[in-house]
């Protein structure tokens, strides 16, 4: 018993962007970018799709399959770094959007591990007050912070948004077992965006160059490989549990290479880690609620499974949850 997810949804923009298009971009091959990442699409979105209405309709998904109404929420959690506006927050418009009139609503700015901060933050809300409902999304439109000019960073990201609805459980056997986040300040310049702007109304593929994401490619693959094994363990060592109790893995969908990395030095079985990176790319906070949607509707899990996620991003942060669902 404990603090569980009580349902899942997500949301993708329309347009399909493949390798091949990309190579009309920017001086890429799809083969590149398969061997070095193994993304094949990504998803991006266009007008009438900011990251708030993304997020919105992964909530209303979400609601519905939690069989909450909007009214019902104590708190929306979202985590973005590409919110269409700073302030308001993303949070905010979210609940407008659908509702949430009883709800306070927040962003939170952790990158690629901005739902599992979420989580963190609505388990320990959760367990303070039983009675409370708790959204957290995850939600990006990175497509509109590249440099379509920096083939280094702009074939690694795509945009959409995924939702969970937490509640208390009475039931045995589920519950959020443990968490075990970190950050660190200091390596702040291997990842970040330069000059976000506070508005940018419209989603579009043309960046005016002021607002890129940039990055030191190879510095952060060898932080991301060894933050997430290290949390991981580190997670095993805090809960007494270990590789053989897991049943599934939703790791942060960054790249192939250094998911297959993480897999490799931890030993874990790689027929237990959900993976859909070839589809969407990198959407940073919205990669693990959207894989965890896809494998809740595929129900690639059941009650009382040991769910084990992971994740890297921007910050530097990163961290792991273990929940039995
Ligand atoms: N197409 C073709 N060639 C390219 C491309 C491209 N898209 N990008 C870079 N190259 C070239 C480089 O210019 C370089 O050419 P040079 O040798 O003539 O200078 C060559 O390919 C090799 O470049 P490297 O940077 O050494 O390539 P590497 O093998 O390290 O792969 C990559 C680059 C894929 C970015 C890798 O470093 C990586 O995976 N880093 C992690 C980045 C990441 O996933 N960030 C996401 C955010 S953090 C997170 O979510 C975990």
């Amino acid at each position: 018993m404990g603090t569980v997810i009580l349902g899942t949804g997500s949301s993708l923009p329309k347009k399909t962007m493949s390798n091949f298009d990309l190579e009309q971009i920017v001086d890429t091959s799809d083969e590149w970018i398969r061997t070095r990442t193994g993304i094949e699409n990504r998803r991006i979105g266009g007008k009438g799709e900011k990251t708030y209405q993304l997020a919105a309709q992964a909530a209303r998904n979400a609601l519905q399959m939690a069989g909450v109404e909007a009214s019902e929420l104590d708190l929306i959690v979202v985590g973005t770094i590409s919110s269409h506006m700073i302030m308001p927050s993303c949070a905010c418009y979210v609940q407008a959007e659908i509702g949430a009139d009883n709800a306070f609503a927040y962003d939170v700015n952790a990158a690629c591990s901005g739902f599992l901060y979420g989580l963190d933050i609505a388990d320990k809300q959760i367990r303070a007050d039983r009675q409370a409902k708790i959204l957290v999304i995850g939600a990006e439109t990175l497509s509109t912070r590249l440099n379509w000019q920096d083939r280094n960073t702009c074939i690694l990201f795509g945009d959409g948004a995924g939702a969970a609805v937490l509640g208390y459980s009475e039931e045995e056997q589920r519950e959020i077992i443990g968490t075990n986040h970190q950050s660190d300040g200091s390596l702040w310049d291997l990842l970040y965006m330069h000059n976000a702007p506070s508005m940018n109304p419209d989603l579009r593929v043309e960046n005016d160059g002021d607002s890129v994401i940039v990055m030191e490619g190879r510095e952060v693959f060898k932080h991301a490989v060894k933050a997430m094994e290290d949390s991981i363990t580190g997670l095993f060592e805090k809960t007494g549990l270990g590789i053989e109790d897991v049943d599934l893995m939703i790791p942060h969908q960054a790249n192939m290479r250094i998911l297959n990395k993480v897999i490799e030095r931890l030993n874990f079985p790689i027929e237990k880690v959900f993976l859909n990176v070839k589809n969407y790319g990198n959407t940073s906070a919205a990669s693990i609620p959207i894989a965890l949607d896809e494998s809740n509707r595929d129900e690639k899990m059941k009650r009382g499974d040991v769910l084990l996620f992971c994740a890297f991003g921007g910050g530097l942060t990163w961290g792991s949850t273990l929940l039995r669902w």
